[in-house]
Formats: C-alpha cells, structure tokens, sequence
C-alpha cells in the first residue's frame, strides 16, 4: 500500500493519507520502540540511558505523527509553547547540547491550531536542518509576538548554506508554511559563520486569541515573558 495512494478530493485525500500513515509506518515505528525498550531491559548498563532516549525518541515520533495524522487527543494537554519547548528538547538530544531559547509566553494566547503546527513545524525542520547540516556549536532560538507578527528566528553558528546546495523540500516547505499564512521565510548567512532562518506571519490579537485582518482589532499583544535554556 501506496501512503500517496489518495483520493482525488482534498478532505479525502488527507483521510486516505491519514489511515495509510496510521496502518503502515506508524505502525512500524511502533514496533520498533516496543523492539526497543525490550531491549531496555537487557542491555548491559553502559548501554540503557542511550537505549532510554532513543525509545522516548521514538514516542515523541508516534506522537508527531499521529498529531500531523489530525488526532488531537495526543496533545496532553501540552500548549503552544510546550510544543515548541518540546521540539526544542528532542533536538538537543541529537544535537548533543541545548539551544539557548526564548519564546514569548504570549504564543500560548494563539488559538488557530494552524498557525500554531506552522510554527512548530517550522522550528522542527529548522533545528533538524542544524543537526543534520551545519555541524554547529551553539543555536539560539527566538520567538517573538512583535507588533504585529509571530517571528521566528533561529540561528547557529555552523557551516551556513552554500548557494550551492540542494533545495529540498525542507527549505521549500519552511517558505510555503510561512506563505500561505501571508508570511515570509528568508535564510541567511550571517557573518561570520551560520545560517539565519527568518520566519515570520502577519498576526493580531483578537479577543479570543484568533487572528483579526492584519491591521485591524487590537494590537494590545503580548505582555512578554522569556524562558531561558539552562
Ligand atoms: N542550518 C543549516 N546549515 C547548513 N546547511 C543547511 C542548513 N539548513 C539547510 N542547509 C542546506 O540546505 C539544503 C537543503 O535543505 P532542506 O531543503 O531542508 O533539505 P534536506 O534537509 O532534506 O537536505 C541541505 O541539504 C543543506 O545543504
Ligand atoms: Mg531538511
């Protein structure tokens, strides 16, 4: 079975996309974590904290996929900020340090859930782009509510994109998640090293934490409050 093997129809093509995605590799990603904390329990010692984090690796798979399959009962809870704390988090594992962080406590006050998986998508790709490419010492993460845009930056200190490079569907995704909120996605090269990830989406606060037209409602945003890695 085919997980592009879809419909014609938008709803029911991401209906189709979601049960293949659910019966066939979420199903093997689960098979491999239950493989793996079986293992847990007869690894010699040395070898158990990295075989821990690899299962819980593993979980936090399971559940990104099943939220981009559209099931909500995953989220624990968890709010907009957790999330990107939690991505964060599972970055650093690989990374093998933690990015410094600051993410504007307002960010919880915004409720389109499509915004909000843009966003945390968007660090997602960004941070694994890092760990995946840039061979970097250190990355900051930044997201603020600033007048009257959510803005995204994520920086390190690595090798930076070369204009040479391939554009995949990482760089290509990060844009068009960015455009088709009315935003903008820009990667940089800053001196003297690293890449810069701008990203960036026009959003006012309404009452209810949904977006008003850009320019209207009130602006009365964010009351800020940072929270620091370590
Ligand atoms: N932070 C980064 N540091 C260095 N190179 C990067 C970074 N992000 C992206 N790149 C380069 O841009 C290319 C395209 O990235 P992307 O579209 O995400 O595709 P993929 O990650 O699958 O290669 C990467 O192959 C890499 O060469
Ligand atoms: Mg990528």
């Amino acid at each position: 079975m085919s997980i592009i093997d879809v419909g014609t129809d938008g709803v029911e093509r991401f209906a189709t996309l979601a049960r293949n995605l659910h019966d066939g590799p979420l199903q093997d990603v689960l098979a491999t974590m239950l493989r793996l904390e079986a293992l847990t329990h007869r690894a010699p010692p040395e070898l158990t904290e990295e075989l821990v984090k690899l299962s819980n690796l593993q979980r936090q798979i399971i559940r990104g996929m099943r939220e981009a399959c559209g099931d909500t009962s995953v989220r624990d809870g968890r709010s907009p900020v957790d999330r990107v704390v939690d991505a964060i988090t599972v970055a650093s594992h690989s990374l093998g340090f933690s990015p410094r962080y600051n993410i504007d406590s307002a960010f919880d006050r915004v409720a389109d859930e499509g915004v909000v998986n843009d966003v945390v998508f968007a660090v997602r790709e960004s941070l694994s782009n890092i760990v995946r490419h840039a061979n970097a010492g250190w990355v900051d993460v930044s997201l603020e509510l600033a007048g009257d845009e959510i803005q995204l930056r994520v920086r390190d200190d690595g090798s930076g994109i070369s204009p040479a490079a391939r554009r995949g569907n990482g760089l290509a995704n990060l844009r068009s998640r960015a455009e088709r909120n009315g935003g903008s996605c820009n990667f940089a090269t800053p001196p003297p090293n690293g890449t810069l990830v701008d990203w960036r989406v026009p959003w006012v606060f309404t009452g209810s934490g949904t977006r008003s037209d850009r320019g209207r409602g009130s602006s009365a945003n964010s009351r800020r409050a940072s929270m620091a890695s370590r």
